[in-house]
């Protein structure tokens, strides 16, 4: 008999058959990365902070948010991927883990208490396992927006306003790729309700605002690398290239060119003034960005481990301090590395792996299959995974795929990557957690190990 509700600090939710979150994960709630004293992620956090003076920020929001303020409020439709319960965490048809800051732009805007704000939050996504993704992650949410009327009561244009704004950002001199235009009819609209006045200045607002981030992570990780070890004088690279969001338009990211890649930092883009008129704001324009803290924090201090961050080793937490300048991460001895794998056959009947069958279609993973009348996602298999070995599994990825010519039966093969990072992991231990790894595979997916 299914539990019928749930309490997370105080506050009880009904559950039903959407709910596919495991306590391993609730238990993420209360660990506030983000705001713990010393922490890499709370320095992080303050050093973005320092460059938006006078932004209003928010640090205690609550994880556990509506279907309403994750999707639907932010204008994304009933289809729309990330609705899956493959890739969103739910406790009940109406309600989710937030899967990322922007599930409190529309109440924050409502609540219309300064031009700027900040959120930083924890966010969950199932996703896959590797050393930078970790179901549970911090994200930092910035917005900006100007009131038109406002503007022309003083008699200037909101472009003027805004323009006379991006002059009071800091300057900077690295070399910034940006080769689009600010909007574009087709690939990066602008919305009907803003003119092409304003959407350029909204967009140079926030390019040279987010660029200054940018700028001021980098220097301080120059100042972190030893002297001459990471090529401290090779100059920082970024670019800016569009994007979409159901939220924002026209929309852009940012990326940062680092040991040899261009490296994904932010998503960010002109609010949808749909967003702000429903929030009772419709004399506001203006920008939103969200970008991930785990990466900038792992740029910063060359953390090599999305795991690290949840350590409550000392060898760990003692390497940062806020009020002494930030140095570069040395990792504790690296202990040995175990590989396992496991080849197994879909299931073939028609009752379908997870209880309930799959909500919305799912594509998004490297393995899904939904042959045979059901469906299999990649995110159900690292989700076992996690839930047996918590923090000692490193890395989960698909080695072979395989369809039986006559049969048409689909198998996959998984390699399992077991380490810690704060201690030598036993042959015991490895095997013991290996084969609680497949019978939960067997057990919750129904599949058929080769
Ligand atoms: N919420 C988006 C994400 O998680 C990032 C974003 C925030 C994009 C605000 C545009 C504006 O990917």
């Amino acid at each position: 008999s299914a539990q019928k509700e749930i309490s997370v600090e105080g506050k009880t939710y009904k559950l039903d058959e959407w709910m596919n979150t495991p306590p391993t994960i609730l238990s993420a709630v209360s660990r506030r990365l983000h705001v713990q004293p010393d922490h890499p992620l709370t320095i992080t956090r303050q050093l973005i902070e320092s460059r938006f003076p006078g932004y209003k920020a928010h640090n205690e929001l609550f994880p556990i948010v509506s279907v309403h303020q994750n999707f639907d409020s932010l204008g994304f439709p009933p289809d729309h991927i990330g609705r899956s319960r493959t890739d969103t965490y739910y406790l009940n048809k109406d309600t989710v883990l937030r899967t990322h800051t922007s599930a409190h732009q529309a109440d924050t805007f409502r609540a219309n208490e300064s031009e700027g704000y900040l959120i930083s939050a924890d966010v969950y996504r199932r996703d896959a396992i590797d050393r930078s993704h970790y179901p549970v992650f911090h994200q930092m949410e910035g917005a900006r927006t100007w009131d038109r009327n406002a503007a022309e009561k003083e008699g200037k244009t909101l472009a003027q306003v805004i323009w006379d704004d991006v002059a009071k950002i800091p300057k900077h001199d690295i070399k910034v790729e940006d080769p689009n235009p600010p909007h574009h009819a087709e690939r990066n609209p602008r919305q009907g309700t803003h003119t092409a006045e304003e959407v350029e200045a909204i967009a140079a607002h926030l390019k040279r605002s987010l660029e200054d981030v940018v700028v001021a992570i980098f220097n301080a990780a120059k100042t972190a690398s030893d002297a001459g070890s990471r090529s401290a004088d090779e100059p920082l690279r970024v670019r800016w290239v569009e994007a979409y969001f159901p939220f924002t338009s026209p929309s852009w990211e940012l990326e940062v060119f680092w040991q040899g890649d261009w490296l994904e930092v932010l998503g960010c883009g002109v609010v949808q003034q749909s967003i702000l008129i429903n929030a009772g704001v419709s004399d506001r324009l203006g920008w939103a960005f969200g970008l991930g803290l785990e990466r900038i924090a792992m740029l910063l201090y060359s953390i090599p481990d999305i795991r690290l961050f949840w350590s409550t080793d000392s060898r760990f937490l003692s390497q940062f301090s806020s009020d002494s300048p930030i140095k570069r991460f040395v990792p504790f001895s690296k202990y040995p590395a175990c590989f396992k794998d496991v080849s197994f056959w879909l299931k073939t009947s028609s009752n379908a792996a997870g209880g309930v069958g799959h909500v919305a279609p799912s594509a998004s993973a490297s393995a899904t299959s939904s042959t045979l009348g059901h469906s299999f996602h990649e995110n159900d298999v690292m989700e076992i995974a996690r839930e047996v070995c918590g923090e000692v599994v490193e890395d989960v990825r698909l080695v072979d795929e395989f369809v039986h010519p006559k049969t048409g039966r689909k198998s996959f093969c998984y390699r399992v990557n077991y380490r810690s990072l704060e201690r030598t992991l036993t042959n015991e231990e490895t095997n013991g957690l290996h084969e609680r790894f497949r019978q939960q595979l067997v057990d919750k997916l129904g599949v058929e190990l080769r």
